[in-house]
């Protein structure tokens, strides 16, 4: 047994595409280590290189230039027992329409060797909720349906990491918990999972690191818990019950008085609330509700995006 640390381990790779008349450069000189048994959310935008990662990882794309190493192993020098240590969740459904659910897995079995004994179809069928359907044309299926079929082929041949590129988009919000639950199931189990989505609330759930993509370029890499401190700007509104002018000495949280509401920000690392509630008290600025408002990933995600 090879024993190893990271999941995955990329180290400067690069892949330019040539289009007509221009070239882009989809991943330049990236990098990322994915510690085994995490789950790792890899973020970016439209076109920022996620997709491209995780093809050159399955073999649909080949880099330019660069080391990746999956569960220990060289994808260059072991191309064929580095495949088996990952399933991959595609970002399209592709899915051969005139196949059932059971024939689909009975056929990615086949693919990878594993003997009819060996194999678990009516087990993961179940486990993603499609054993009802088993034998239905997956062209009958939706579109949530046709998602998990996917996640059950990538787990056919019980891979050590789970590789899932938008594993919701365009699935409703009980199916998303669902997934969500099955995910961290899997993970708990032992798998290691890689995830890109465009729900940030989705990795602020599940994730425990976050790699954050722009253009090819990895612009932070860090626990979840870290990128969430990187704002660690608080809002406070409250309402008040009649009309105040602010007095000079709220200033410094730059007040912002709308119909009788008083938004302050301020720094929760050196501030604590109560002190701005004693300011009001003193002034003897009335209210009748308090609301906080802390920044979620989302924001963090749009203020490193908009930074470089
Ligand atoms: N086969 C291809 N031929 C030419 N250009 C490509 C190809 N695949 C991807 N690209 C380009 O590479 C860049 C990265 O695309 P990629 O699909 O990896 O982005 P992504 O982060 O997955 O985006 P999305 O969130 O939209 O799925 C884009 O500029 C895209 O147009
Ligand atoms: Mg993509």
């Amino acid at each position: 047994m090879l024993d190893y640390k990271y999941s995955i381990e990329a180290k400067n790779v690069n892949k330019i595409f040539f289009k007509k008349s221009s070239s882009v450069n989809a991943l330049s000189n990236f990098n990322i280590r994915i510690k085994r048994g995490s789950i790792h959310g890899l973020l970016g935008p439209n076109g920022a290189g996620k997709s491209t990662f995780i093809n050159i990882l399955g073999s649909l794309v080949k880099k330019n230039s660069g080391e990746i190493k999956i569960c220990g192993l060289n994808i260059d020098t072991h191309s064929k027992s580095s495949k088996f240590k990952i399933g991959i969740v595609p970002q399209e459904l592709n899915i051969d329409p005139f196949f059932s659910p059971n024939e689909l897995l009975e056929l990615q079995a086949g693919l990878y060797g594993i003997t009819k004994k060996n194999r678990k179809t009516e087990q993961i069928l179940d486990n993603v909720g499609l054993l009802d359907q088993k034998n239905a044309y997956a062209r009958t299926l939706s579109g949530g349906m046709r998602r998990r079929l996917l996640v059950a082929k990538a787990l056919v041949h019980s891979p050590e990491m789970l590789i899932l590129d938008e594993p919701t988009a365009g699935v409703d919000v009980d199916l998303r918990k669902s997934l969500w639950k099955y995910i961290q199931k899997i993970n708990a189990e032992g798998t290691t999972i890689c995830l890109t989505t465009h729900y940030i609330e989705e990795a602020e759930e599940l994730c425990d690191n976050i790699t954050i993509i722009n253009k090819g370029k990895v612009i932070k890499d860090d626990t979840k818990q870290n990128m969430l401190e990187i704002i660690s700007n608080k809002t406070v509104s409250f309402s008040l019950t009649k009309h105040n002018t602010i007095p000079k000495s709220l200033e410094i949280y730059k007040p912002v008085l709308k119909e009788n509401k008083l938004t302050l920000s301020y720094d929760k690392n050196n501030i604590s609330i109560k002190k701005i509630i004693d300011i009001l008290n003193l002034n003897k600025i009335e209210f009748s509700e308090i609301n906080t408002y802390e920044s979620d990933l989302e924001d963090v995600f749009i203020k490193l995006v908009n930074e470089k």
